[in-house]
């Protein structure tokens, strides 16, 4: 089985590469290209990969190429996860909305926007490339904004599945809290990428005993604390939101909180550089501790599950996913992507039918589709207007003037990756 992970110079790499030797009976890889432009990080970071399968007894070949038309031909999944522009590009996703008192987040709102007209370009020449050297080979893609890449992938006709940490991440809190193994914990988990709640907690499957209740009762100061979020605003929507939620139901404060602080842009750099240095030590051969303070925790676990079940090896049989709504939630489109429960199988991902969602999650998510829509018809023809009319739709903007001092700072900030600006 081989794989390519574009974007494999990322600091990230070596998660996956732990994940990918601890699970290979799951994913038997037998060759891993890690492809990337930049040169430098790459060694470093092959370099620590090839040690982390020595030490852990994988025999799979790992090489690193500049070239992806040579790295993808005859893979069976490729995996994206890069960043077009770097953290640089990113810091001033995190910093120019602010000036407009609105969320700076590499993800959310305005600065999510500018993400999405960076990348879906480059996403959808990959895809492209991969297509044609390998035509039925799986993008698994983590490339966020991924509700917005995903959906780019699908609509050129890709075979594409869009996948987040944050669902993992909740599944393997939660079984620790209640004290049993992840794979024991089903999550009614719903919404749209970086937009989810957990509206169930459920033991042995989609039809066990939902114990939501129970964990909210017994542990929701622990879990509102993780948040950031009042232990009695999770009590009074009887749901766990992902922490991206925050950015809408605090709005307001976070935008105060993050004019006081370097932004996590910084942050990350300054952990990358530090990673990369340690990453250049020959003694190094697992994946630093420091690496757990990054966002990605269990993305590894993720991706094996995800790209085991597409290339017919075992696997959970249901996983959360981002895929095509198909009626799943019956006021969206059926071409929206949502992220939800999924079978998946060799044939791709298919939404498990949920109950009816309350208009109190199911307002912000059609307001927020109807905002994706948008911001990628402005990511694959371009334009002023479209970029406005984009934030004009998102329910974080909503307001004209802001709209337009959004769109006029996106564009100024983003030049050199938008050929039409
Ligand atoms: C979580 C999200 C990812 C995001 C990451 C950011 O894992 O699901 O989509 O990229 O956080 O983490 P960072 O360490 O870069 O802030
Ligand atoms: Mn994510």
């Amino acid at each position: 089985m081989k794989l390519a992970v574009v974007g494999g110079g990322s600091t990230y790499t070596p998660e996956l590469i732990d994940g990918f030797a601890r699970l290979r009976d799951t994913l038997p890889v037998t060759e891993l290209v890690l492809v990337d432009p930049a040169a430098d990080r790459l060694e470093k970071v092959g370099g620590l990969a090839r040690r982390i399968f020595a030490r852990l007894g994988h025999d799979g070949l790992i090489t690193t190429t500049s070239d992806l038309d040579a790295a993808v031909e005859g893979a069976d999944a490729v995996l994206l996860q890069l960043r077009v522009g770097g953290q640089a590009a990113r810091q001033r996703d995190e910093t120019w909305p602010l000036e407009c008192g609105c969320v700076g987040q590499e993800t959310t709102g305005a600065g999510g926007l500018a993400k999405a007209l960076r990348t879906v370009p480059v996403v959808l020449d990959i895809a492209e490339r991969v297509r044609r050297a390998s035509p039925r080979a799986w993008i698994i893609d983590f490339t966020n904004p991924v509700g917005i890449v995903t959906r780019a992938l699908l609509q050129a006709g890709h075979r594409a599945v869009g996948l987040c940490n944050v669902a993992i991440g909740f599944q393997r809190r939660f079984a620790r809290l209640l004290d049993v193994t992840p794979d024991a914990v089903h999550l009614d988990h719903v919404g749209l990428n970086h937009l989810t709640w957990e509206r169930g907690v459920r033991l042995g499957g989609p039809d066990g005993e939902d114990v939501l209740p129970r964990l909210l009762a017994g542990h929701g100061d622990s879990i509102a604390g993780d948040l950031r979020l009042p232990r009695a605003l999770l009590d009074r929507l009887g749901v766990v939101p992902s922490y991206y939620l925050r950015y809408f139901y605090a709005h307001d404060e976070v935008v105060r909180e993050l004019g006081t602080k370097p932004s996590r842009a910084a942050e990350v750099a300054a952990m990358e550089r530090e990673l990369l240095e340690m990453y250049d030590d020959p003694a190094l051969d697992e994946k630093p501790e420091l690496l757990a303070r990054r966002g990605g925790a269990f993305y590894s676990e993720a991706a094996v599950d995800l790209a085991a079940a597409l290339l017919g090896g075992s696997g959970p049989a249901t996983q959360v996913v981002n895929t095509y709504n198909r009626g799943t939630l019956p006021f969206l489109p059926d071409d929206a992507v949502i992220e939800t429960q999924a079978a998946v199988d060799p044939s791709g991902a298919v939404p498990l039918a949920v109950p009816e969602l309350d208009p109190l999650f199911a307002g912000l998510v059609a307001g927020v589709t109807a905002y994706e829509d948008l911001a990628l018809e402005a990511a694959l023809r371009g334009g002023r207007e479209r970029v406005f009319k984009a934030l004009l739709a998102h329910p974080l903007v909503g307001q004209y003037a802001l709209a337009d001092g959004l769109t006029d700072r996106l564009i100024a900030h983003n030049r050199e990756h938008l050929t039409w600006a």
